[in-house]
């Protein structure tokens, strides 16, 4: 079964973009993926095609109308789709919801420019708001982009070893521990000489899982121990819903 996005759009030749290389364009050429974009201008107002428009009660920039972007949405004809708004008010984009969306056949995308959507059509139409991120961009775009890329390599057949999606970062709420090849023995540019962990050269398959491990666990407890906090309220949550 294919994946399929509907993307809808002020600038449609930003798409495929970085998803037509590498394994996402072998992907897409092989039918795992597929994609449409909608231009939004082709179902602006008047001569000049407008499709914003300025805010009620004022204030800098322009807001998306929504006459016109439910035209757009509309022509699609893709009823049972989920819809989705690229927004920096939304709720963040993490690797379970990747995983949720990769698992939903069909998804709709909005991208916004300017100062964003009018709200009535994310009421009037139930866009489920996503966020990339703590910042701003100047479109809806690249965090499209983003979020496609995060689902797609999790269909299956898109990555060759099907392992790897289980030990990567996020996937247990931990941070990936660190990765070592050759040669053993490494003299960087000004002189100094690393070596990889003996550990790993030990051959002792399960000394070699506890260290990645305590690894995995020092760096999400200096880098990122929100996501520590995070596990400890799902499983508390798993416990009391039965
Ligand atoms: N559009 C602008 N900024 C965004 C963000 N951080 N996430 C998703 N869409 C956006």
């Amino acid at each position: 079964m294919t994946w399929h996005v509907n993307i809808l759009t002020l600038f449609p030749d930003m798409f495929p973009g970085c998803l037509g290389q590498s394994l996402s364009g072998k992907a897409l050429e092989k039918g795992i993926w597929s994609f449409k974009t909608v231009n939004i201008r082709d179902f602006g107002e008047g001569v000049h095609k407008s499709v914003d428009d300025t805010p009620y009660g004022g204030g800098a920039g322009m807001v998306m109308r929504a006459d016109v972007i439910e035209k757009a949405l509309l022509s699609l004809d893709a009823p049972g789709s989920r819809k989705i708004y690229l927004s920096p008010r939304g709720k963040p984009l993490t690797q379970k919801l990747a995983q949720e969306l990769s698992e939903t056949p069909e998804i709709t995308l909005l991208c916004g420019r300017y100062e964003g959507v009018d709200q009535r059509l994310l009421d009037a139409h139930d866009l489920e708001e996503i966020s990339i991120g703590d910042y701003v961009l100047s479109g809806g775009e690249p965090a499209a982009l983003i979020l496609m890329d995060a689902c797609i390599r999790l269909l299956p057949g898109v990555l060759g070893n099907m392992e790897t999606p289980v030990e990567e970062s996020f996937t247990e709420n931990r941070l990936e521990y660190p990765h070592y090849t050759r040669p053993a023995k490494w003299t960087a540019a000004d002189g100094k000489t690393w070596e990889v962990p003996a550990v790993l050269q030990s051959g002792d398959h399960a000394k070699i899982k506890a260290w990645r491990a305590e690894q995995s666990e020092n760096i999400t407890k200096a880098r990122r121990p929100d996501l520590l906090t995070t596990e400890a309220t799902e499983k508390k949550k798993r416990n009391t819903e039965y």
